[in-house]
């Protein structure tokens, strides 16, 4: 045990179950919080603030200094004690912490900032709009489709080992935007761009799941083909998804699965 978290245990337990402690227990405890604390880790933060609901903010960095010795290691933790401990006005969302996988740089000499999503409305501090996000998502209907519905609820749609193999490093996509807003080709064609990343990247992942029925469907229903070459192969996306994934390879094999559509549409005619 470090001597800090025996700090605070004895902190908790003094706060907690004072009136239960004899005289020695105090004194032990006493003597405990009186070992030399740790050389303090101070890490400045710079977080992006911005309050719609106080009349004529403007948006600008806020900084933090957090001791590291008392921080988790992680981002969110920063983000958490900030928001406990020091400033409960800030704003920014979070779910499970399962995705959180960025560590703090414990270099205490580089300033770690923190801004909401590149080329998104914000709504307050850390918060984007998110809807025209979930919109184009909707539209293209993110689940399994069967033609064949009587089975539905009856028993597993089996699949073979290789097309299972396939939507590894597609399906642990959190849906976090990451990819589409990082993309330069986004911020110039917006909307219509962001829909087309949405069809053509992991996000779309019925197209690539061997139990779904409907991929010539979505494959026909992606309206401009053309646009996607839009997609200069900056390789953003892939370099920013914080799940570690290949947006970059799945449009190249959305591509390869346009091109297989259209011929084989061509020589039915
Ligand atoms: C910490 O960051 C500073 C500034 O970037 C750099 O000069 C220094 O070498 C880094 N220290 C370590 C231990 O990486
Ligand atoms: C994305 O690409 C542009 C241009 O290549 C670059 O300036 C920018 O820093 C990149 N952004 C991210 C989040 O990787
Ligand atoms: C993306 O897919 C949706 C639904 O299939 C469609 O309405 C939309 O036009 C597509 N966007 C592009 C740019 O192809
Ligand atoms: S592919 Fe990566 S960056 Fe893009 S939405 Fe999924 S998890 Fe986020």
């Amino acid at each position: 045990m470090s001597v800090n978290s025996a700090l605070s245990i004895a902190c908790l337990m003094l706060n907690s179950s004072f009136a239960f402690l004899s005289l020695p227990q105090l004194v032990r405890y006493a003597q405990t919080a009186a070992a030399p604390a740790p050389e303090p880790k101070i890490k400045k933060f710079q977080i992006y603030r911005w309050d719609p609901d106080t009349p004529g903010d403007k948006p600008r960095m806020q900084t933090y200094e957090i001791d590291l010795n008392t921080c988790g290691p992680m981002v969110l933790d920063a983000l958490i004690k900030i928001k406990n401990e020091m400033d409960p006005t800030l704003t920014f969302r979070r779910s499970c912490r399962e995705a959180c996988l960025n560590k703090i740089d414990t270099n205490t000499s580089k300033v770690m900032k923190i801004y909401p999503l590149p080329h998104m409305y914000v709504v307050k501090d850390l918060v984007p709009d998110m809807s025209n996000f979930y919109a184009q998502y909707k539209s293209i209907e993110p689940y399994l489709k069967k033609k064949d519905e009587s089975k539905q609820g009856k028993e597993q749609y089996l699949q073979s080992i290789e097309d299972r193999q396939k939507l590894d490093g597609l399906y642990e996509c959190i849906l976090c935007a990451c990819c589409s807003t990082s993309c330069p080709s986004y911020w110039w064609n917006g909307d219509n761009h962001l829909s087309l990343l949405i069809n053509f990247t992991i996000i779309n992942l019925p197209m690539i799941d061997s139990r779904d029925d409907f991929t010539e469907e979505r494959l026909s229903k992606l309206q401009d083909p053309f646009s996607l070459y839009r997609c200069h192969t900056i390789m953003n996306c892939t370099k920013t998804c914080p799940k570690g994934l290949n947006p970059g390879k799945a449009i190249a094999e959305i591509k390869k699965m346009m091109a297989t559509y259209k011929e084989k549409r061509s020589s039915a005619i």
